[in-house]
């Protein structure tokens, strides 16, 4: 898979894209990620990206011109033209069933926000679907983008150690059902025990356990969500 990160401050992606499970994805060549920075697309002698929205109001835009030349330009850069993502905190929720879908596509060009938003004319000219990974606003949409990164690319066969991990994870599976509690050693750590059916070896009782503790979860969280 080929995601391509379009952003003012390519910068803030060096750390994240070399971490260890991601690292070693592009190293392995099981994703290739490509950092395009904004500013190369801006003309004028002070490369200006951003202006005062029309009809008033604070802050300031990112102008159309720039950011939709950026994006052609790396589209142009692969025989491919991916699905174009640009993260604003308007846009469609972000869940598990979304980075599925994303996950699913040969190629994704995640488009960073940043000062009050896009211009609305980008998302037109372009075909781009808008995704927000939550109700909050961020000052830009770079952490957003290594959000959507980290979350897809788990899912490209191959990235995760033990490829039946993504199934169980929370949010998965037909019933996304959060996960139900788990346990590693000590069998007991200040005074707490670990669940007698986890150490009984009787996997059966074990999977029934571990469905009632996910179904109970998930309905806990109903109530705090
Ligand atoms: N940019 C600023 N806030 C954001 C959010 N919540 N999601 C995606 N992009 C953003």
């Amino acid at each position: 898979m080929r995601i391509d990160i379009i952003t003012l401050f390519p910068g803030m992606f060096t750390g994240f894209l070399d971490g260890s499970l991601l690292g070693a994805a592009r190293t392995a060549g099981l994703v290739d990620i490509r950092l395009t920075d904004i500013r190369d697309f801006a003309e004028g002698p002070h490369r200006q990206v951003d202006d005062r929205p029309f009809g008033g109001g604070p802050g300031m835009l990112l102008m159309p011109g720039p950011v939709v030349s950026c994006i052609e330009h790396v589209q142009g850069l692969s025989q491919h033209a991916g699905h174009v993502v640009l993260l604003t905190p308007g846009g469609r929720r972000l869940d598990q069933s979304l980075v599925e879908e994303l996950a699913t596509r040969e190629r994704i060009v995640l488009v960073c926000g940043r000062y009050e938003g896009f211009d609305a004319r980008v998302a037109a000219a372009v075909g781009a679907e808008e995704v927000s990974i939550g109700d909050y606003v961020l000052s830009g949409g770079e952490v957003a983008a290594m959000v959507v990164v980290d979350a897809v690319a788990r899912l490209i066969p191959g990235v995760l150690g033990d490829e039946a991990s993504a199934l169980q994870d929370s949010f998965s599976g037909p019933d996304r059902l959060v996960e139900g509690p788990q346990y590693t050693r000590p069998r007991e750590f200040r005074g707490l025990h670990v669940p007698e059916v986890l150490l009984s070896g009787d996997h059966r009782r074990i999977e029934a356990w571990r469905h009632e503790q996910a179904v109970a979860a998930t309905r806990r969280r109903a109530t705090i969500s």
